[in-house]
């Protein structure tokens, strides 16, 4: 408990707001959520539109530009992403200096931030032109740097892009091809992926989106304030959560555990487990990622003629958890990263590479959101205030007597 008074600080009155669970930090006109009808839309397109009908690239245009690309500006944008897909050969030898278990979201972020120096030069980033070219080149070289990194971690040789693939198929192809034997993937597996890039691609001011903004309000540039993203998606209450849903899973799985099991031991909140991939700040009654996701894992999984145990240990799983009031009494849902991670697993994603593949996703909104604070001539920089609670006054203590 904050003592109240401590509220008062010499400039006046601060309110304090653990977690802004219900502080505005800006306007926006990107994204549009309603936690209480789950309702998502990107410049007002409902999600279910963009899921089923959309392209990522064109979703990305529509993000960051504002509308979605008649076919002169799809068509251009497309040929800025192939132009930067690859990498400047420098880069590729940053992959040499991680060790092998390197966790793929640190090099990811090692690396975008590297990739500033290899790009445009700083000051062309903000007019027209050169933004066009630096969010291409972002979004295409995300991509490449994630199968890379996949690469070197698997002693694979790098393979570069295809201009003639789309931007999932051309990722696969990036993931899985080796030399001398090209992988082609198949409609249902670039569908899935696609879908599951469009449902990430923003999502309004979450814990990685907000840091973007708050370090692009310092003047930051693009690939820096993107990689401080990356970095906050990495923790497992955010992006994260989608491999550990896996892990979750398998635990159950492996340990012969039931998933009432399970749902007990969350419930006991001395083992400090947590039902992961289930609750979300804003949605409290349903997140329409996770719906549309859920359908998907089921189509995808039909079309290849397999099967996932892991699947249906999370259907079980969730209908345990709906019919719990431990769940129901808090309003915690399926959110996207619940069903996401069975759709990766049967593209053939390795689980390490999940929370990069969030990360691929979530970069057209990062790059939407730092446009709209570095367009805005009214841009205050981000600097929230504090209760102090340490002690009022310490005395300097000389070393040799602490
Ligand atoms: N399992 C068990 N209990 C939970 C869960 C969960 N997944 N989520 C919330 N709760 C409980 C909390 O312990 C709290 O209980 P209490 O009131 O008895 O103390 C209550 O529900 C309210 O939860 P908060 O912690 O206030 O929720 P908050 O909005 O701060 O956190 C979050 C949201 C981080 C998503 C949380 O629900 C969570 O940790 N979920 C699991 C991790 C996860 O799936 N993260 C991905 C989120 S979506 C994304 O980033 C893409």
């Amino acid at each position: 408990a904050v003592d109240i008074s401590a509220l008062r600080s010499s400039t006046g009155l601060i309110t304090l707001d653990d977690g802004y669970a219900n502080t505005g930090s800006c306007s926006s006109a990107i994204t549009f959520i309603d936690g209480e009808n789950g309702i998502l839309r990107y410049r007002g397109v409902p999600i279910e539109d963009l899921a089923v009908n959309s392209s990522f690239i064109e979703t990305a245009e529509l993000l960051i530009f504002g509308e979605l690309p008649d076919e002169e500006e799809r068509a251009e944008f497309r040929s800025l992403l192939t132009e930067n897909s690859a990498l400047h050969q420098d880069m590729g030898k940053h992959f040499d200096g991680f060790p092998t278990n390197a966790h793929p979201m640190s090099i990811l972020s090692a690396m975008i931030s590297a990739l500033q120096s290899h790009d445009l030069p700083e000051h062309q980033f903000t007019d027209a032109n050169g933004f066009r070219e630096a969010a291409a080149s972002l979004i295409a070289k995300t991509r490449t740097i994630a199968a890379a990194s996949y690469k070197s971690h698997v002693g694979q040789p790098i393979i570069y892009p295809r201009y003639d693939l789309n931007y999932a198929e051309n990722f696969l192809h990036m993931m899985f091809s080796v030399p001398y034997r090209d992988y082609e993937a198949t409609p249902e597996e670039a569908h899935a992926l696609n879908m599951f890039l469009v449902l990430h691609a923003d999502h309004e001011q979450n814990c990685s989106t907000s840091t973007v903004r708050m370090v692009a309000s310092s003047g930051a540039n693009l690939y820096a304030s993107v990689s401080a993203g990356v970095n906050a998606l990495w923790g497992p209450l955010h992006g994260g959560a989608n491999m550990q849903v896996i892990e979750m899973l398998e635990r159950i799985r492996q340990g012969a555990m039931t998933t009432r099991d399970y749902v007990a031991r969350v419930k006991d909140r001395k083992s400090g487990a947590k039902l992961m991939g289930f609750g979300h700040r804003v949605y409290r009654n349903f997140d329409p990622r996770a719906r549309i996701l859920k359908d998907a894992a089921d189509r995808l999984l039909d079309a290849m003629h397999v099967t996932d145990p892991l699947l249906d240990i999370a259907r079980e799983l969730e209908q345990v958890a709906l019919a719990d009031d431990y769940f129901v009494s808090r309003r915690l849902y399926p959110n996207v990263d619940f069903y996401s991670g069975i759709i990766l697993r049967a593209i053939g994603i390795p689980v390490d590479m999940f929370t990069v593949m969030f990360a691929i996703g979530r970069t057209p909104g990062w790059i939407a959101h730092w446009k709209e604070v570095t367009d805005n001539p009214r841009q205050r920089i981000y600097r929230p205030r504090q209760v102090y609670t340490g002690p009022e006054l310490s005395p300097w203590v000389p070393r040799d007597e602490r």
